[in-house]
């Protein structure tokens, strides 16, 4: 092999300085952070950025009702609450997420059960979830993951069938379509991160999203310690005395503090007048580097039903060794891509790399220490997580890497760099039986 590869000494096909870091901040960001600053209002149950954005972030996507929060999670545990979760019942979801997810449910002592995903969407396969429900499932918690919708007609027609709620993990899915809806309004509740990575950044928070105002009452209620916020009621809100609103400290359940606070909803708004900009930017670039990737042997871009658009939260790309014509064990293939392809400059992670159940959490089920909530309330038939159960997000997760990166994600960058990233691929897959040979030598 000659010096035609980053590997041996060639000049990188990317300047990796050239990557546009996310988020990207500009002056209107700075200047809603500032109003909020120079308003001297950091927070408040009725504080204005935050009612404001929570109006703007319902209306965008479709619902009634939305509650802003300080995370994802936050959200997530919310909404399966407000839905009727509670300690020893059974949520269904997918093997294939951020482990926030499944946290969600262990956070009202509720046991995740998992099921495999179906390859095209890399979301929960609907065909698998009627054999998972027993008495105990009291929610089913789909992932739109990557930002792509999941089959949702068929996951709520499920939960219809045999009444139980939807609850929508949106976190990384801010814009996307499904079947002219918009993700998230079409459950019974939904969730969304504003996490730096995310296409909508603020920091760190989240949304919790229904069309339900019993739903939105109860939600709002775990948001604030369990209090009867009557968030519904036009309260007048005194800037004056912003954190004297009618207030009964009067808990009457458990509940949390899942509020979020001004400046972060202040940049949430302004990034939210940015997002159809950032999405339509993430699914320019991820089209014209799948035109160019599926272009060699053994490589699949992700799809796209011609029902749903995606968010492209996050590129995966597959590979299939024996169409690419290297004899190698996936896992092998993997660390020889990697290694390559970051040579030339470029950002590839893997995310995940295992089944959540996978995770010690899991697999040990050690839970909130002593295996509760697995050994109070799932003695007699105890859910196994074996990881035989997911062979398509194993088969996903060991045959695929993720392009770009949280910190430099697809949806910020230049034509001209995707365009380096296809030309990087071009050379290692020209070199693939030595780019894959020297990393097995190695290994
Ligand atoms: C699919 C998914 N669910 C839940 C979460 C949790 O969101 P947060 O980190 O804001 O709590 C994330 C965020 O990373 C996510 O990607």
């Amino acid at each position: 092999m000659t010096a035609e590869l980053a590997l041996l000494g060639r000049a990188p096909a990317v300047d990796n300085a050239r990557h546009v870091r996310w988020p990207v901040l500009d002056d209107s960001d700075r200047q809603a952070v500032l109003t909020v600053l120079d308003r001297g209002v950091l927070s408040g149950p009725f504080a204005p950025e935050v009612r404001a954005f929570e109006r703007e972030f319902a209306s965008y996507i479709g619902t009634r009702h939305a509650l802003a929060t300080n995370s994802g999670t936050a959200a997530l545990h919310m909404a399966l609450a407000a839905v009727g979760v509670g300690p020893g019942d059974e949520v269904i979801t997918s093997a294939y997420s951020f482990v926030a997810t499944a946290q969600a449910v262990l956070h009202q002592q509720a046991i995740p059960v998992f099921v495999d995903i179906e390859p095209h969407t890399c979301g929960i396969d609907p065909a698998l979830i009627e054999r998972a429900i027993t008495q105990k499932t009291k929610a089913l918690l789909p992932v739109h993951i990557h930002g792509m919708p999941c089959d949702l007609d068929e996951v709520m027609a499920i939960g219809k069938k045999h009444g139980i709620p939807v609850v929508e993990d949106a976190c990384q899915a801010h814009g996307a379509m499904y079947r002219g809806r918009r993700a998230g309004s079409i459950g019974d509740a939904a969730a969304f991160s504003l996490q730096s990575s995310k296409n909508l950044p603020c920091g760190e928070g989240g949304v919790f999203v229904t069309n339900d105002t019993a739903m939105l009452d109860r939600a709002n209620s775990l948001r604030m310690f369990g209090e009867n916020v009557r968030q519904m009621e036009d309260v007048p809100w005194d800037p004056q005395r912003p954190l004297d609103a009618s207030r009964a400290y009067d808990s009457v359940h458990v509940g949390w503090m899942y509020r979020t606070n001004e400046m972060s909803a202040a940049l949430a708004r302004s990034q939210l007048r940015k997002l159809e900009a950032a999405n339509a930017q993430a699914r320019q670039n991820a089209q014209r580097l799948s035109a160019a990737l599926s272009t060699l042997p053994g490589i699949t871009p992700p799809s796209e039903p011609a029902d749903r658009t995606g968010t492209i939260h996050k590129y995966r790309v597959t590979f299939d060794a024996s169409a690419m014509g290297v004899s190698a064990p996936p896992k092998t293939v993997r660390a020889a891509l990697i290694k390559a392809l970051r040579a030339e400059g470029l950002e590839v992670v893997m995310w995940q790399s295992q089944p959540v159940p996978g995770q010690t959490l899991f697999r040990d089920k050690t839970g909130y220490g002593s295996g509760v909530p697995w050994s109070v309330w799932n003695v007699e038939s105890p859910v196994r997580y074996d990881l035989d159960q997911f062979p398509q997000t194993t088969r996903l997760l060991d045959s695929s890497l993720v392009l770009f990166s949280q910190s430099c994600p697809i949806f910020p960058q230049p034509t001209e760099l995707i365009d380096a990233y296809a030309e990087a691929f071009a050379r290692v897959w020209r070199h693939l039986p030595q780019v894959v040979a020297a990393a097995s030598a190695q290994s």
